[in-house]
């Protein structure tokens, strides 16, 4: 891990929708640095925190946390498809998608393809297959899913290809040389600052971590495990995660009208369309460029 911090995005509104100002009890599913924690639990003194990260590495940042807030704050290094196990129900949970920038800016997780570092990428590194086995195993079918729709990688077909022939070489071994590869497969684009290499990193970053499958799985516990006039609020910064967000929040808000007879739980969409950062935001922190914020309240009817 690096000394460098990970500046959380859309402070004001975090707080805001999840209403942490009156709140009590809080689920922060994606600790990374803290930051969000951080500003939950200074909120107000009466607020208590529980975090989860897959990360193994943080947990040196979450004693920090508990030094400074004691008590009120508690760390598990879970998955967040698992929160159900702490056994608790909340006011508000949160979900800040993606890698952080302590991950990013790690020299030896192989998330950037600046450092020569084994090309691994799990967010929790005691288990799963890393992003080197999975380009040496995968199916065409797999790689295709991966850098064709969860990276969004024009040239997808080339990458493929170039993947296939590198195969037992050092190239897949680590994370600069993959990209040199990438670089040079893939057209340079005018007008693009992005290094060739981000979208298929990000799209076998999302395969190898199974991030959609998770995220579909953990938002559906969440809302289980929210109380009454509870807030879920998640903020993503991929197509495909805002689509499962999108979707879920309909449909639970959906039951609404449904709700006089069945009496299930249902929700009311606070987010008609998502929130975006202000420009100001944008422009002091470009990794929140592409972060979409949906929340929802919880409504148990009576149960
Ligand atoms: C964008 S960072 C969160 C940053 C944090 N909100 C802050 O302000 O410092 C996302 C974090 O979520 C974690 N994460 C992603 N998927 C996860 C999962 N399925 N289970 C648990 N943690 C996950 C990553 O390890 C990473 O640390």
């Amino acid at each position: 891990m690096t000394n460098l911090e990970h500046t959380p995005v859309m402070e004001t509104e975090v707080i805001e929708f999840l209403s942490a100002n009156k709140g009590t009890n809080f689920l922060d599913c994606t600790f990374g640095g803290g930051g969000h924690s951080k500003l939950i639990l200074s909120a107000t003194e009466s607020n208590n925190l529980w975090a989860v990260d897959q990360d193994p590495d943080l947990y040196t940042r979450a004693v920090e946390l508990n030094k400074e807030y004691g008590d009120r704050f508690h760390f598990s290094q879970i998955n967040f498809q698992n929160i159900d196990s702490l056994g608790m129900t909340f006011d508000g949970i949160l979900f800040d998608l993606g890698i952080s920038s302590f991950q990013i800016d790690s020299q030896t997780r192989g998330f950037s393809f600046r450092f020569h570092s084994k090309l691994d990428m799990r967010m929790d590194n005691s288990q799963g297959i890393t992003a080197h086995e999975f380009l040496e195993k995968a199916s065409k079918e797999e790689l295709t899913q991966a850098v064709r729709d969860y990276g969004e990688e024009r040239f997808w077909k080339r990458v493929v290809s170039a993947i296939a022939k590198q195969r037992g070489t050092d190239v897949l071994l680590y994370a600069d040389s993959f990209a040199d590869m990438l670089k040079k497969t893939i057209p340079h684009l005018p007008y693009t600052r992005i290094h060739p290499a981000t979208k298929t990193f990000q799209g076998i970053r999302i395969a190898i971590n199974d991030e959609l499958n998770s995220l579909k799985m953990a938002i559906e516990k969440a809302f289980d495990l929210l109380n009454d006039h509870g807030r879920l609020v998640v903020i993503s910064f991929h197509s495909l995660e805002d689509r499962i967000v999108k979707n879920f929040f309909k449909k639970i808000s959906d039951q609404i009208l449904a709700n006089n007879d069945n009496r299930d739980p249902g929700a009311k969409l606070l987010t008609k369309k998502p929130m975006v950062p202000s420009e100001k935001e944008q422009k002091n922190n470009p990794r929140s460029r592409s972060a979409k914020l949906r929340a929802i309240e919880k409504f148990n009817y009576g149960k």
